[in-house]
């Protein structure tokens, strides 16, 4: 691979870990920091002000992320379930639809059918490894699919590409 179109190993080792510029430490340092120094009222330094809205550190493997995924950007949560009640909230609305495995790991589940359901999304728990099952779930306002694949805990497998493609998404409406 060239160094302009570097391989999924390289990227894995480089992406987002320049060596730091004070120290020179190749490994990105873990900043144990709650609050940054600014220049002024709205003058981040290098774009920091509190560690929970962004930190180095977590800049680092975010980049990381979004350069092994081929992604513009990536984003890192402290657990797997807010990483997913922040993605509902950004792509669902009140009166959206979700489509999600019969077999989801429990914590979605939970999520789905005592926060977002409660808040007005509705969810049809779907055998994924049913592609036609899959397509007679969509409605209308189907905002998500939602794939587990394994699923957690019965390993069934869903065709993610099947999925996704436009046949299967036949009733995918309004997103928002
Ligand atoms: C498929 C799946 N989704 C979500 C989660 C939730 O992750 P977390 O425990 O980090 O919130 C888990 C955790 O085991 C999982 O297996």
């Amino acid at each position: 691979m060239s160094e302009r179109n570097p391989g999924f190993s390289t990227r894995a080792i480089h992406a987002g870990q320049e060596p730091d510029a004070l120290t020179g430490a190749v490994v990105p340092p873990i900043h144990q920091v709650s609050t940054y120094k600014q220049d002024g009222v709205g003058g981040l330094r290098g774009g920091y002000e509190y560690s929970r809205s962004a930190n180095p550190t977590r800049t680092a493997l975010e980049e990381c992320l979004a350069a092994l995924e081929g992604g513009s950007r990536g984003f890192a949560f402290a657990s797997g379930l807010a990483a997913e009640d922040t993605l509902l909230r950004a792509v669902t609305t009140p009166g959206s639809h979700a489509v999600i495995p019969n077999d989801a790991y429990g914590g979605t589940y939970r999520l789905f059918a005592k926060v977002t359901h409660p808040w007005g999304l509705d969810y049809s728990p779907t055998d994924l490894g049913d592609l036609d099952a899959v397509r007679a779930a969509i409605r209308p306002e189907t905002s998500v699919v939602w794939i587990e694949t394994p699923t957690n805990p019965l390993l069934s497998i869903a065709d993610v590409a099947a999925i996704a493609e436009p046949g299967a998404r036949r009733g995918r409406g309004r997103r928002r």
